[in-house]
């Protein structure tokens, strides 16, 4: 039987991908070199493989494909911080963008692939202030792992193009769930906000840091409805060859954020203000219009997604 890869596949949104795929009782293949992902993200299985590896690594990739026979790929293994690809471009780039051209690849020499699927980012949007983004605005890069992701992307959609291999490219927007992992202050935000409701759920004393006034917005979509958006681009035809943005096509500021927060929680969190940080955009939501044309439709309010965390982690 043919398999599903899943790269990064122990990590937040991976691993939400690889339990649905087992649901929907396929043969898994997990890599994932466990920097940010863990075992514990994923469930037991026997219809599941976990290779410890780095993408990286060109023999791990054609070792993989010596093993197993794929039809799918759904490639999220990355490196996943700004900040870091900030620090060390050229460790992300190998990451980032080398790994991805392995997997095209192996998938080219491979053949027979019914759909191969690439984690791309809002973040090549970088500060373009059209709003909403779509898919034809303009794209402004401005780090490293934004360069990595957009150069990504235009190999992924070359390959279709090319070498008729049925690739998509889906750019996430701000996405939140269970398993995102809140440790660093460049943590997506409702991680790291629901970190600090846990604590003071436990009656330990925290305070948030938040930078700027709190009106600035995001486009937050619950980890579900991801799953949702990746699996119609990975079934259905009209999406070869495309790049989609991943959103609710809606927007939150922080401050409603916050206030949602605490009604769930029914606490106030502590606020500390800080000036804005250098870099941060003001606001963004995508339009979803062509992710809605594949049968999109976003199942979880900010409010409903939130309390499904929440109460997932407690
Ligand atoms: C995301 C990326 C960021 C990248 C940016 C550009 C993640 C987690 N973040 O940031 O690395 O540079 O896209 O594409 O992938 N905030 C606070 N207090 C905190 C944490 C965050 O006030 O403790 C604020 C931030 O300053 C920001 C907002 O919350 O204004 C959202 O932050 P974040 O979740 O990092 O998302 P992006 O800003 O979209």
């Amino acid at each position: 039987m043919s398999k599903v890869l899943v790269t990064g596949g122990a990590g937040f949104i991976g691993s939400h991908i690889v339990e649905e795929l087992l649901n929907n009782n396929e043969q898994v293949v997990v890599i994932d070199n466990f920097s940010m992902g863990s075992m514990d993200n994923l469930p037991k299985s026997n219809q599941l493989t976990v290779v410890e590896g780095d993408i990286s690594v060109r023999e791990t990739i054609s070792d993989l494909f010596q093993q197993n026979q794929f039809k799918k790929i759904f490639h999220l293994g990355a490196i996943a911080s700004v900040a870091a690809s900030v620090e060390d471009p050229l460790h992300t780039h190998q990451t980032n963008l080398e790994a991805t051209l392995y997997l095209l690849e192996e998938a080219r020499k491979q053949g027979g692939l019914e759909r191969f699927v690439f984690a791309s980012s809002a973040a090549v949007y970088g500060d373009e202030p059209t709003l909403p983004k779509k898919e034809t605005s303009a794209i402004r890069p401005l780090t490293p792992y934004a360069i990595d992701k957009f150069a990504s992307e235009q190999y992924v959609l070359a390959f279709s193009r090319l070498y008729d291999i049925p690739t998509a490219a889906v750019r996430f927007f701000n996405v939140f769930g269970n398993r995102q992992n809140p440790s660093s202050p460049y943590s997506g935000v409702v991680s790291i906000l629901t970190d600090k409701f846990k604590q003071l759920m436990k009656k330990e004393e925290t305070t948030f840091t938040l930078f700027g006034d709190g009106e600035q917005t995001r486009d937050f979509i619950y980890v579900k409805d991801v799953v949702q958006a990746v699996f119609l681009v990975s079934e259905t035809s009209d999406a070869i060859g495309k790049v989609f943005n991943v959103g609710t096509g809606g927007s939150t500021s922080l401050n409603e954020l916050i206030g949602l927060y605490e009604e769930i929680t029914e606490t106030t969190l502590p606020i500390e203000k800080k000036k804005e940080r250098s870099g941060d955009i003001k606001e963004s939501y995508s339009d979803i219009s062509e992710l809605k044309s594949l049968g999109f439709e976003p199942k979880f309010t900010m409010r409903e997604g939130l309390l499904e965390y929440w109460n997932k982690e407690n």
